[in-house]
Order: C-alpha cells, then structure tokens, then sequence
C-alpha cells in the first residue's frame, strides 16, 4: 500500500514541477514555437523555440569546447537533463560569433544569416521553386512536440512544404526513418559528426541498403567501405511500392539512434539515473566489424586463443602468410578450375548456424521454394556458390549466392545454416572426415571418458566459485549440466528408456496429447498405473538439449500447487525424455477458445484460475528459492488438473536469476508473438517484468475468450489489448467480457480487465510486481489507473504498419518463436 503511496506523490509532485516550470518558460520567456514570414525571426541570444509540450528546443549553440555557434534541435531540459543534441542545421558552416540570425524567406525556405558576413546565407534549406504560389502571410516554420521543425504554408500547418525529420544528422528519434524513397530518389541517412567539438559531417554513416530481393540490411560505412553489417530482422523495417525503410517508433519513452566515429548506438534516457542507457550498440565483438575475414571465410568470434578466421569447404587461403600472421582480410579462393565450369559431381556442405553472406553482393531470393528445390535451383547454375533455406511464419524463402561470399560469422547458438557449393573431391574428403570422427570417438571412449569426468569436476568447481561471484551469466547452464549429468538429485527419478517405451506403447500416435517446439507430448501409464505425461526431445533439435537440461533443472527445485511437477527424467544415448504429472484436462487455450468447451468455464471457475496463475507466478518470481523468469507464459501453457486447478507447465526456456539481478539480455529471442512485451521482442531485454505482460495477455483472453491476436470483426487492424483499451477509455470495458458468460460480478470483472491493462503498460517500470497484482485481485489493494498499452495494432503485411510491433498473424498464434535475431 505505502508503495503506491509514495508512487503517487512523486508523480504529483513532478507533474507540478514541469506545470510550474512551463509557467515560468511562458510568463518571462514568452516561448513561441514558430518563425513567420518577415515578422519573428530567431537571433543568437534572444531565446530559442520551444515546442507546445516543451519537448524539445531550437536555438543557437556552442558544442562542446567549440566557440562556433550553431542552430539546432535538443532535448529540452525538462525532458534529459544532460543537453543533448539531435539534429544540426548548418553543421559545416558554422558562425564565427553571436550575430547569427534564422529566417524563412517568400519562398518557404529557412535561411541563416551573419550579420556580420554580409547577406551571403551561411546556410538555408531548398524549396523547389515550382512551389512559387506560397501565400507568405501564413508561411511559418514550428518546432513539433516530435523534435520536428516543419514549415508550414497554411494557416491551419496543414501542408508542409520541409521537415527537418527529412535531413536527418547523426540522431534518428521517434518517428525519423533510415531508408530510401523509391520515387523521389530521397535517402534517410545518418552520418556521424567530425568530434564532439564538432558536429560537421563525419566519416561514418548509417545507411538500409534497400534490397529489394532480400531482407533489407543497415549498413555503417566508414568513407566508402563497409564498417558493419546488421544482421536481418524482418520485424524491423517496412517495404511497400514507394519506400522501404526502418522507422523509430512504438515505445513511449525518450529513445534515439546515434552513429558516432565507431559505433551505431540505440540508447533511452534513464528518468531515474539522469543517464542515457543504452540498448544496443554494434560493431561489439571481433567479428562484428565487416570482412575482418574477408571472402569465402567465417569468423568465431568465440575462438580467443586460436586464429578467428576460417576458410569456407572447398577454399583456401589467398595468402598463406597473411593467414599465419593471423591478418584474414585477404579471405579466401576456389581452387576449383574456374567456378564457371562445374562438374558432374558437385555438392553441398553445411556450414551451421551463421549470420548468413552479405546479400548486396550476387544475391537472389526466390520464394515458396522447399530446401530441396533451394538446394537444386544452385546446383543448376554453375555460378551459384551457396544457397540458404529459410522459413519465416510459415513462409519458405531460398537465397542463392553468385559470387564471393562475405562477411559470414559463426554463432554458437542461433542463426542459419548455409550450404556451400563443393566439387565431389572436396564433397567425399568431407563425408569421410566425418565418418573418420565418428570411428575416431569409438577409440577415444576412455579417454573422453576421463576427460568427461575431468569436465564435470571443472564445472563443479566453476559452481562452487560462481556461487562466490553470483550473477555471473549462463551459470544457469552449467548448474543444469552437472544436476543431469551427475544425477544426483534426491527428489529425481531416473526412468529407464524401456519403461518410456512401455508406458507410452512406443510412443504411438494414439497417445500424443501435443506437440510442442522441441518435440511431442505423449500420455503413459507406469508400471504402477500411475498416469504421466511423457514429454519426448525431438533428436534433431540440437539446441533443444540445453532447453531440456534447463527445464530439468528448473523443474526439479519447484513444488507448488500451481506448477505442473516433475516426476522424472530419462536420458539414453540421443534421447531426452521428461516425466511429468499428468493433467486429464489438458491446456486452458483447449476450453477458453473451443465453441463448446468454454462454457464449462463459468466466471467464479475463471477468475479462480486467474488468482491460481497469479501464485504459481508470485511463487517463481519471488517465493522460490530462485528468482524465475519463465518467458513463455502463454493459455497453452497453463494445464488444467482434474478439478481445474491452472498449473504452469513449460519451462524449457525460463531463465534462473541470482542474487538482486533485475534483469538480462540475450541475442536469442526465444517467446510466442501475441504474448512477448515489447522491451523483449525488440532488445532482447528480460526481466519478472516481460512474464508480467504475458500474464496480463492471459487475463483479457480468459476475461473475453478471444485470443490477442485473433481477428477483430470491427476493427482487422486493432488486437485484444487495442479493442480492451478503446473500449476502457470508453467507459464500456464490459463489453469485452465473453458473451457465452451468462452471469458475473461486474466488479470482479472490473478489476481484472484494469489489472490487466496495468500489465500491458508499455513501459516495464510501470507494471506493478506480481504481489501488488495478487493484493489488486483480492481487493485489499485498489489498482491505479493504467496509461498506454503497448502493442495495440496487428501485424498487417499490406500497409505502413508500425514495423516495430511484433503480432502475429491467425495462423501463427500458437507458434513458438524459437530464434529471432536481434544485434
Ligand atoms: C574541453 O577542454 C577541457 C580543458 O581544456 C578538456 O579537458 C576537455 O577534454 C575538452 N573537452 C572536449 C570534449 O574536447
Ligand atoms: C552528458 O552526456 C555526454 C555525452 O552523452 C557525456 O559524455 C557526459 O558525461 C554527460 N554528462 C553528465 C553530467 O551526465
Ligand atoms: C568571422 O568570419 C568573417 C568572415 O570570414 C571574418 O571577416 C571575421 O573577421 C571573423 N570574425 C572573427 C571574430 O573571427
Ligand atoms: C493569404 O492568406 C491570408 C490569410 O488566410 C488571406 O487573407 C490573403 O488573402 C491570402 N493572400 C493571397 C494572395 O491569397
Ligand atoms: C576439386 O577442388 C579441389 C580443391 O578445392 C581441387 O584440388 C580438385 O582438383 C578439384 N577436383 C576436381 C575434379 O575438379
Ligand atoms: C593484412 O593483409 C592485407 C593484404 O592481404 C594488408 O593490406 C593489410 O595491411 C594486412 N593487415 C595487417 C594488420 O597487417
Ligand atoms: C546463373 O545465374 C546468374 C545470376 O542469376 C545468371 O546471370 C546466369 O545467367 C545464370 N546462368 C545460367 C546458365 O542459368
Ligand atoms: C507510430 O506510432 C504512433 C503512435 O505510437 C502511431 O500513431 C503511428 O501510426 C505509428 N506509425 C506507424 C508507421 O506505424
């Protein structure tokens, strides 16, 4: 309670502050936003615009140790406290004193003079002069509440005739694009400045290159070379006949893009920390930086002590010396007898889990095409040196490469795997080192046995010294390893293969409840006739083996009621088999979205289930030995007991934290479209706060029976949470409530509905921790008023969709995104 107390205050007493603050700009600065036509200009020393919500300001200004002046846009006081700069008007001309003066002239055109330098502008932006029939009487130029300085030519600022958001400097904020317009030729481009002192135009700049037969790419360039390479992320950037480009856009808080003299940063001011922080920043690691391997080679950024560059199957070093002396730009070549000529017995070896070749080099996508036609469709031509399959929502898209492949870097956990061309020499020497491997491991049993033994007094070591140093990342894992590899938790039971078998009757089709992202359910009876539920790994997903260590790992530690159990594991040879509780009633999606089955839930059984959810929650988050990040909450992941008591299930991908760890990052996206917090599905970032919006997700489907991303009769581009909203800011949020609900407490139904939407704020310091949620849905604590939630459109594949909201689509509701890039 006191809490909320204290919450409010602060709030109060800020909002008076900035009320107080705008009196005072208004009652002795006489702030204006606007420069008219011959009447208000902007001199050096008299003031600067200030937009209608003082977000941003406009005037003259010294960087750094500089005593040049300069016009340009910031971030007004009130917003960060640390002055920082987003856009530069004249940043090569500068003005050697204080005389400097801004105008707009009858043509619409801002223009800069130095009183002092006659009347040659020092600086002014261009109007075509077929716009001759401006209307100088209503000509104005405003600084928007975006950061935007627009000039108007009407009186209502209608039509605009130039925008500062389209001559972008080093800083991109919300609602700037990088990119290309196709039909005027326009390119958003962002370009570092000279040095802090400085803002004319630097070496480095951030450009999308506009690929219009692959996924877009950013590239930074340093002159003319390439710098660095994004990898591609189809969430990020919006393509349609005119334009394709990448837009800053769908969070709330003050967030901007910045190329400086050696890297692209994505950085949010910090409210609380009066600091910028920062959410990404690229190049990073080794391999990061372009073509440090040049053609035809990958980089390990993971291989420290050993050479981090290696050449393609079937390449070679160009110079073996520059390779000894570890410098790999020279890359590699074929020394195959001309890549035209291609013979009979040419193949393909796989090179796994890559960020796959630059595509603005000889690259060509075709789509609806199966790997095997992928494969067939390079081998066709004898120019094609690799070919990648790839599948996105449902979608196959093979890429073909032509020419020498660059900039490729090997991961050790996600990417793609590329397939490399090969002639049959190199094709067989390949299929028998493999081979040979194998045979090789067979003879070395006792000594990797030794070395295994070794590894796991290593890591037992390594826990022992990492309890010491908590925090430290990926402990998780190898607490996982030694838990299974050990077996020597007292509460686990290690089932035989050949009691899976029996119980599940070989894994017949008959018995599998389910099928999950890294394997099948299947339902078995034990020896004893206990029932169980048999979860099997699929063998082929080779990253589903962590997973499943994980989960044992988590599972085995947590015992309450709303947590399905754990009863066992089975691990032999390639299988990797977990034995849970048995739940008759299967997943909460199986009754809330089937015709007939929902109407067994009733509102009491329902809200029950809510508060059920709520403690298996307030337990993982804060009530457990550990604190536990699920990341994959989801109604098919709630199971139902017989009495319907909700127990959560899944915990493939949770994630322990330790000590006072708040939250955590990672490369690997790994979360169901519809139920990812935006903090997450964009940067990656984690925390108790992301399972918090997946919950409130869970509540508005079980309140209204719909799924957030099903489709909208009234309104196909809005989603649950943006009907739930509309509706709420309406006054009319019962309507939402599932009309197979006959009767209900409508206050009951109130609190949920709010408490949900608290759960979706956008911003994550803004969703309450799962114990005030718990207190709100008793009653014994009233929930505040919830602000703007996040995600509130669909995922619409036509039109200018906000690119950075990651719905699905119907038809991948339930898909689990296993590997989404983000860099
Ligand atoms: C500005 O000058 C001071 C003192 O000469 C120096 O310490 C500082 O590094 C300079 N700052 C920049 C950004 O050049
Ligand atoms: C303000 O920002 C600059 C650049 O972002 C940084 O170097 C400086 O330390 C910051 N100053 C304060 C007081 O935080
Ligand atoms: C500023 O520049 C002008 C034009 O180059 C020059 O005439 C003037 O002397 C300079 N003033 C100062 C203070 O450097
Ligand atoms: C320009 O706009 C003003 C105000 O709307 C109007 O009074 C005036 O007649 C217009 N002048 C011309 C030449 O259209
Ligand atoms: C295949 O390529 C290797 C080297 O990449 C070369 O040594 C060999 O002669 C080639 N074999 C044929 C049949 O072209
Ligand atoms: C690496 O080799 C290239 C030529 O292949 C050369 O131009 C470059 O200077 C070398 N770099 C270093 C650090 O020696
Ligand atoms: C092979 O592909 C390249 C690039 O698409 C194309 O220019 C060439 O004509 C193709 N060659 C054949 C024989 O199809
Ligand atoms: C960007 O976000 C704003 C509000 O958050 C929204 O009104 C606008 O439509 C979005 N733009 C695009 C292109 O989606």
């Amino acid at each position: 309670m006191p809490l909320f107390h204290t919450y409010k205050v602060a709030n109060a007493q800020k909002m008076l502050f900035k009320a107080l603050l705008l009196f005072l700009l208004f009652r002795f600065c006489e702030s204006r936003d606007t420069i008219t036509w011959n009447q208000e200009q902007l001199k050096d020393g008299g003031g600067v615009l200030v937009s209608k919500q003082s977000k941003f300001e406009l005037g003259f200004f010294s960087p750094g140790n500089s005593s040049y002046r300069y016009v340009g846009i910031w971030y007004s006081q009130t917003e960060v406290s640390n002055k920082t700069v987003v856009w530069v008007a004249n940043r090569n001309n500068p003005i050697n004193d204080t005389s400097g003066v801004l105008t707009i002239n009858r043509y619409g055109e801002l223009v800069l003079y130095a009183y002092n330098m006659e009347s040659t502008p020092i600086w002014s932006t261009y109007v075509s002069r077929s716009v001759q029939n401006v209307n100088t009487t209503t000509l104005s130029a405003q600084l928007l509440d975006t950061g935007n300085l627009v000039v108007f030519q009407d009186n209502n600022n209608e039509i605009s005739i130039w925008q500062s958001f389209d001559h972008p400097t080093d800083t991109l904020i919300r609602g700037m694009k990088v990119g290309v317009n196709w039909k005027s030729g326009q390119e958003w481009v962002l370009t570092s400045w000279k040095s802090q002192d400085d803002p004319g135009t630097g070496d480095y700049t951030l450009r999308l290159y506009p690929n219009q037969i692959a996924s877009p790419q950013f590239f930074m360039y340093k002159g003319s070379s390439k710098y660095w390479r994004s990898d591609t992320g189809p969430i990020d950037f919006v393509t349609n006949q005119e334009e394709t480009y990448y837009l800053m856009n769908g969070t709330n808080t003050i967030t901007r893009a910045t190329v400086t003299d050696s890297a692209v940063e994505r950085l949010t001011w910090d409210d609380g920390g009066l600091q910028w922080e920062e959410d990404f920043s690229a190049p990073k690691s080794r391999c990061d930086w372009y073509g440090q391997c040049g053609a035809n080679s990958k980089c390990s950024p993971d291989n420290v002590n050993v050479f981090w560059c290696d050449c393609l199957p079937g390449y070679v070093p160009k110079s073996i010396s520059d390779w000894n002396h570890k410098n790999g730009t020279g890359g590699c070549v074929s020394n195959r007898l001309g890549l035209l000529k291609c013979g009979d017995g040419d193949g393909f070896v796989k090179v796994a889990r890559v960020k796959y070749p630059d595509t603005s080099i000889g690259a060509l996508l075709k789509s609806g095409m199966s790997a095997k036609e992928c494969e067939q469709e390079c081998l066709r031509n004898c120019s094609c040196t690799a070919y990648l399959s790839t599948e996105y929502e449902g979608l196959v898209d093979c890429l073909t490469w032509y020419d020498d492949l660059m900039d490729i870097l090997v991961y050790t956990e996600v990417g793609q795997d590329l397939y490399v061309r090969v002639n049959a020499t190199v094709l067989a020497a390949n299929a028998r080192r493999s081979e040979g491997f194998l045979e090789r491991r067979g003879m070395l049993a006792i000594p990797i046995l030794s070395a295994v033994l070794a590894l796991v007094l290593i890591i037992m070591l390594a826990c022992w010294w990492g309890k010491k140093n908590r925090n430290t990342k990926g402990i998780d894992f190898v607490e996982a390893d030694e838990l299974v590899e050990n077996q020597t938790n007292p509460e686990l039971q290690f089932f035989d293969l050949d009691t899976i078998i029996a119980a599940t009757d070989h894994f017949s089709r008959v018995n599998e409840l389910g099928h999950g992202g890294f394997g099948s359910v299947y339902k078995g009876q034990l020896p004893n006739e206990e029932k169980v539920a048999v979860k099997r790994l699929s063998q082929t997903s080779g990253q589903g083996i962590k997973e499943f260590k994980n989960e044992v790992a988590v599972i085995a530690r947590l015992q309450h009621r709303n947590l399905v159990k754990l009863l066992g594991c089975c691990i032999k040879g390639e299988e990797r088999i977990l034995v849970l509780e048995y739940m008759p009633n299967k997943s909460l999606n199986s009754f809330l979205f089937d015709s007939t089955r929902r109407s067994f839930l009733d509102w009491e059984k329902r809200f029950e289930i809510i508060n059920g959810i709520a403690r298996g929650i307030l337990y993982l988050h804060q009530d457990s030995r550990l604190r536990i990040i699920h990341r994959d909450l989801k109604t098919s992941n709630i199971l139902l007991d017989t009495k319907m008591n909700p127990k959560i299930s899944d915990f493939g991908m949770a994630r322990i934290f330790h000590g006072d760890q708040l939250q955590d990052k990672t490369s690997r996206i790994v979360g169901t479209y519809g139920y990812m917090s935006p903090e997450y599905a964009i940067f990656g970032r984690f925390s108790t706060k992301s399972d918090i919006f997946s919950f409130g997700i869970i509540m508005l489907e079980i309140v209204s029976g719909r799924k957030n991303n099903g489709y909208d009769l009234e309104d196909p581009s809005m989603n649950l949470i943006g009907r739930v909203w509309e509706l709420w800011g309406e006054g009319r949020a019962l309507d939402i409530v599932d009309s197979t609900l006959k009767s209900y407490k409508p206050n009951e139904v109130m609190r949920c509905i709010q408490v949900a939407l608290l759960c979706v704020q956008e911003d994550s310091k803004d969703r309450p921790a799962i114990s005030a949620i718990v207190f709100m849905l008793s009653g014994e604590l009233s929930p505040p008023l919830p602000k703007h939630p996040a995600f509130v459109y669909r995922r619409d594949f036509s039109a200018d969709v906000d690119p950075l909201l990651p719905n699905g689509s119907d038809s991948v509701n339930d898909l689990t995104i296993t590997t989404m890039e983000v860099r």
